[in-house]
């Protein structure tokens, strides 16, 4: 079989440490690949104006796979300030490579899985019927559309007349908002299409069949927003129906879903959702198995490409201490989503069993999951450094 190769985006600050890290990780579990380091962030937007550069989206095109780090983003105005002085003034506009990324190479899944570590000091614990303390296991996996509803940035204030005129058009807004003067409204649109609705449906069902889930929960909102949520609601019940008969489908308002997070965590399998709804969800359960040093994501598109990344950000505050003390475990909980993905499966089990027992031994905990605010005396205080928890995973490896 031939060597992968794999495009490291270590990007700005604790991604670059994260991602490090991980490939100390990936290399004790013998996994075999030719890494590629692509730029992406702060740096190449300062230097050239680009904090995606073409470089790098040809590099990915070429080899489909990435782990990303994170990078810093900052707003228009302090992106102008930060460009190298002979940029300046010559047209160049900050924006998101993250979201540069997801747009060129249509990154349409985006998933979210959330599982409990048993002995993390950071799960959600609640009390039963009788005051006893109880801690669920969760185990949910959530798939959110990435690139549409709410988030494509198909929007206005003081909308042009023509727009506000195809918008008079309709009844409800016509009765509602037609007597107020257009300067005075911002309108966002959702819009869902059906393609990309149920490629998160189907790659949502196709988890649960692949991994053992026996059910797949829409979360939406389809008794009042009855066109995007309803057509998404439609299609999951045919798609359940026809393709997927064994498992079963639920479905749950947003709003409610957030109050049975708490309740009932446990009971969920495979979620689905918008991309807004989804981006909610995702981060209500990855607060209840420990927060940023634990929840990790891919996005992935229709023509094969796959980028892993935490879905935390790179911290620019820890980024320059001497001794890294952040955790590196969401990054290399991204990694094994990655073996998952290119069928290395057994190695992306053998990395999660040490994860486990290291958490479950629990002599080895990076501050954050020590409840300590993340500063250089932490490590004097107790807590293991990034490379001391990589050094105690690759010990049960
Ligand atoms: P952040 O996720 O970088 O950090 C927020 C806080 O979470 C940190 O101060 C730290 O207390 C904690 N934290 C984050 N990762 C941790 C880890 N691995 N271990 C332990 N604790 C951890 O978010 P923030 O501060 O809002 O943003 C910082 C920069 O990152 C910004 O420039 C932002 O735009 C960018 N960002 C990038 C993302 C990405 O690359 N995917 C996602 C979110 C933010
Ligand atoms: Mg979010």
């Amino acid at each position: 079989m031939s060597i992968r190769t794999i495009v490291n985006l270590p990007g700005d600050g604790i991604g670059k440490v994260v991602l490090d890290e991980t490939l100390r990780v990936l290399e004790a579990v013998d996994f075999e690949a030719n890494y590629i380091e692509g730029d992406i962030g702060w740096e190449y937007w300062k230097m050239e104006g680009n904090p995606l550069p073409q470089r790098t989206i040809d590099l990915l095109a070429k080899h489909k796979i990435a782990l990303f780090g994170a990078i810093t983003s900052k707003p228009k105005d302090e992106a102008a300030e930060a460009l190298n002085p002979n940029l300046r003034d010559k047209g160049f506009i900050y924006s998101s490579p993250i979201v540069g990324l997801r747009q060129h190479f249509n990154l349409d899944i985006c998933i979210r899985p959330c599982k409990t570590y048993l002995g993390n000091p950071l799960n959600f614990i609640r009390r039963g019927a009788k005051g006893e303390i109880e801690e669920p296991a969760v185990d949910v996996v959530i798939f959110r559309q990435n690139t549409e509803g709410l988030y494509s940035g198909v929007e206005w204030s003081n909308p042009s007349q023509q727009v506000h005129d195809a918008f008079m058009t309709n009844t409800r807004f016509a009765k509602n908002f037609g007597s107020t003067p257009k300067e005075e409204i911002s309108i966002s649109t959702r819009i869902f299409t059906r393609k990309a609705t149920e490629r998160i449906l189907r790659a949502a069902f196709n988890h649960a069949r692949n991994f053992g889930y026996k059910s797949v929960t829409l979360c939406e909102k389809p008794n009042v927003i009855r066109e995007t949520s309803g057509m998404m609601y439609k299609m999951a019940m045919l798609l359940q129906k026809n393709d997927f008969p064994e498992i079963e489908l639920w479905n749950t308002n947003i709003d409610a879903q957030m109050m049975w997070l708490t309740k009932n965590p446990e009971n969920y399998g495979v979620i689905v959702a918008g991309n807004l709804f989804g981006d909610i969800i995702s981060d209500g359960f990855a607060g209840l198995i420990g927060g940023l040093g634990f929840a990790c994501s891919a996005q992935m598109s229709q023509e094969g490409i796959a980028v892993f990344e935490p879905t935390h950000g790179s911290a620019p505050k820890y980024a320059d201490f001497d001794v890294s003390i952040v955790n590196p475990i969401a990054m290399i909980e991204s990694a094994c989503m990655m073996l998952d993905y290119i069928d290395e499966k057994d190695k992306a089990a053998r990395i999660r069993k040490a994860v486990a027992e290291v958490i479950a031994e629990g002599k080895v905990r990076t501050y954050d999951m020590m409840k300590m605010s993340g500063r250089p005396d932490v490590i004097k205080n107790g807590a293991a450094s990034s490379q001391e928890m990589v050094d105690a995973i690759i010990d049960k490896l």
